[in-house]
């Protein structure tokens, strides 16, 4: 797996001409680096799991698509242009109706599952 430190610093990254790069769902890829931080893009469809995020906390923008971040007091939904940040140790569940492209912003090393233990864990690697 590669790191922020093999990459240029100064690499353009065009969102559409990246989302179309790949086609895995629920599977995070690193666009950028920066101050210890990944940007990285998803596709999502369907249910995530309950997880939450010890010492991380996660912005989730949605570029395309609906989010439906499941909180354990509600639902907060994402349309396109929308963006939220969920603290750290806050219990969180992902869902998409539909097929949904989003931007996280997260330390690097943030797993995508948390504390859950849960075969859904990948680690996110750099997209070429
Ligand atoms: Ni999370």
């Amino acid at each position: 797996m590669s790191t922020a430190g093999d990459r240029p610093r100064l690499r353009k990254v065009d969102l559409a001409a990246a989302f179309g790069a790949f086609d895995e769902r629920w599977s995070p890829k690193i666009v950028a680096a920066l101050n210890g931080q990944h940007v990285k893009l998803a596709k999502v469809e369907g249910d995530f799991v309950w997880h939450s995020h010890a010492d991380e906390d996660e912005l989730f923008f949605v570029v395309h698509g609906r989010l439906e971040m499941h909180l354990r007091d509600g639902v907060i939904v994402l349309e396109p242009g929308e963006l939220l940040v969920v603290p750290r140790g806050v219990e969180h569940k992902p869902v998409a109706p539909v097929e949904t492209h989003i931007l996280l912003f997260e330390p690097a090393g943030t797993v995508n599952t948390g504390d859950a233990d849960t075969d859904r864990r990948v680690d996110a690697d750099w997209l070429d």
